[in-house]
């Protein structure tokens, strides 16, 4: 139980204990996990999983608090980034030059950018959909995750790697990094495991990781031989130095365009499979996409030019990522003791933020359960940490526009040619993993559209 000792003192964390509360907790974990969120009730608890008693925080200004104000104290350790690193490199930002490679980063993805390349990015995602549609002639179903990955690796590769990648590679490269992060699971699962215990998925992480290593590797090599010379992020990489006039190393450079690969590609996958289901289920926002794309683009190509007119389409994807964020819970390693809305944190614990929560809260959201685009209309007020499905802070998302930027032509470049249909009635809720992803695998046919 939290205890108000009435001396203004911090309080104990309320600690909700798992196992004996949530008995359903293994049987449906989101169901579990919603619960603790209504008994938190917007108040920082406790969730005991037995080795480890993460803080539970979904408060607007307590996120706030963790990911801004005191960023410096919660730090991208421990739980979840550990095993992550073996993939991606380190993710903390204690190292001077990971500033570096965020602000390469946001050179590469960030507004200005983005319209530089809009255009090329609108083709390369109109070419993969005319594959897709191949693949799906005469009615045949695909599976909308394969498809939406193949999507999204031929909108960035190019303009991430250059042409220091073939087609055939990149579609190695995004195979071999969804190997990865599944093999990663069951060790996610159980961050309490230490490295030398085996787990299932240790073999398969390391071959998967070899493969990644097998094709970036020999990308970088080449680059740095060959001069730095492009706009992509591994030429940029390598031409970037810290103040004290520091470069990457190889080790470093691939472990650069991994993590962006990472950051910008399941993420973004997941997010445009939900974006079916969730048209599936309302088709009166699914009407108003296809009035907004006939009206914009009509039957022609989606363009750069298009992008400011597809205002509905925006605001779908933000409403969707508001329903579905899929980083449901961003953990962070607590450096030193806090008190966090009155409530004592222990220096050493873990603290998890959890956009999922956040975003469900009745006080803050208006019927929270309701899929409503308006909300995003531009000028309607919020908290600044209420929406907070790209994080926030200094490790903030930087690839939110660049986000948005695909979806609007991916919604624009399928409504604007097919009607989509998922295969039977595939569970609507959500499913929690390393991910919140669909429950179930979505299948979809394509109908073209008679007009
Ligand atoms: C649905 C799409 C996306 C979602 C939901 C998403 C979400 C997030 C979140 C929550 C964080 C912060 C993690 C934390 O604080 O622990 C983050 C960081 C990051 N994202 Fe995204 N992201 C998306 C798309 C992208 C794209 C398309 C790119 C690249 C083009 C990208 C690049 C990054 C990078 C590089 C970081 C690390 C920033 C840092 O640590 O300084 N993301 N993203």
């Amino acid at each position: 139980m939290s205890v108000d000792t009435g001396t203004g003192l911090p309080r104990t964390a309320e600690t909700i204990p798992l196992r004996r509360a949530l008995p359903g907790f293994l049987r449906d974990p989101l169901g579990g996990f919603e619960e603790i969120g209504r008994r938190a009730n917007g108040g920082v608890v406790r969730v005991n999983l037995g080795a480890i008693r993460p803080y539970l925080v979904t408060r607007p200004e307590h996120v706030q608090h963790v990911m801004q104000d005191h960023a410096a104290n919660y730090v991208r350790e421990g739980w979840l980034w550990k095993p992550l690193s073996r993939l991606i490199g380190e993710p903390s930002g204690s190292d001077p030059l990971w500033w570096v490679k965020r602000e390469t980063f946001q050179t590469v993805v960030s507004g200005p950018s983005v319209a530089a390349f809009a255009d090329d990015m609108a083709e390369a995602i109109v070419r993969a959909v005319g594959e897709m549609a191949e693949r799906a002639e005469g009615g045949r179903p695909v599976d909308a995750m394969d498809e939406m990955a193949r999507i999204i690796y031929r909108a960035i590769t190019r303009i991430f790697i250059g042409d220091k990648i073939t087609i055939a590679q990149a579609d190695r490269l995004g195979a071999a990094l969804r190997a990865a992060s599944a093999a990663l699971r069951p060790r996610l699962a159980l961050p309490f495991v230490p490295d030398s215990v085996p787990l299932p998925g240790d073999r398969a992480f390391r071959r998967a990781v070899q493969a990644v290593d097998g094709i970036v590797f020999p990308i970088v090599e080449e680059a740095v031989r060959r001069g730095a010379d492009g706009d992509d992020i591994v030429s940029m990489l390598i031409r970037a130095r810290d103040p004290d006039g520091n470069g990457f190393d190889l080790r470093q450079l691939r472990d650069g365009v991994v993590s962006l690969f990472v950051a910008g590609t399941e993420t973004t996958t997941i997010a445009l499979t939900f974006l079916w289901q969730v048209l599936a289920e309302r088709p009166e926002v699914a009407e108003r996409l296809y009035e907004e794309v006939d009206r914009v683009v009509g039957d022609g190509p989606p363009r750069g030019v298009h992008l400011p007119r597809l205002r509905y389409a925006k605001m779908a994807a933000q409403e969707m990522l508001r329903v579905f964020p899929p980083g449901w819970m961003l953990p962070r390693f607590v450096r030193e003791d806090d008190v966090i809305g009155g409530v004592r944190i222990e220096g050493g614990g873990i603290v998890v933020v959890s956009p999922y929560l956040t975003h469900r809260l009745p006080d803050v959201w208006e019927d929270p359960g309701v899929f409503d685009p308006e909300r995003f209309l531009p000028g309607r007020e919020r908290h600044r940490f209420a929406y907070v499905t790209f994080g926030g802070g200094p490790h903030g998302c930087v690839g939110k526009h660049f986000f948005t930027v695909e979806t609007q032509f991916v919604i624009a470049a399928v409504l604007s040619r097919f009607r989509v249909r998922p295969v039977g009635s595939p569970d609507p809720r959500p499913a929690l993993g390393l991910t919140l992803r669909p429950r179930e695998r979505l299948r979809i046919t394509l109908h073209p559209r008679g007009r």
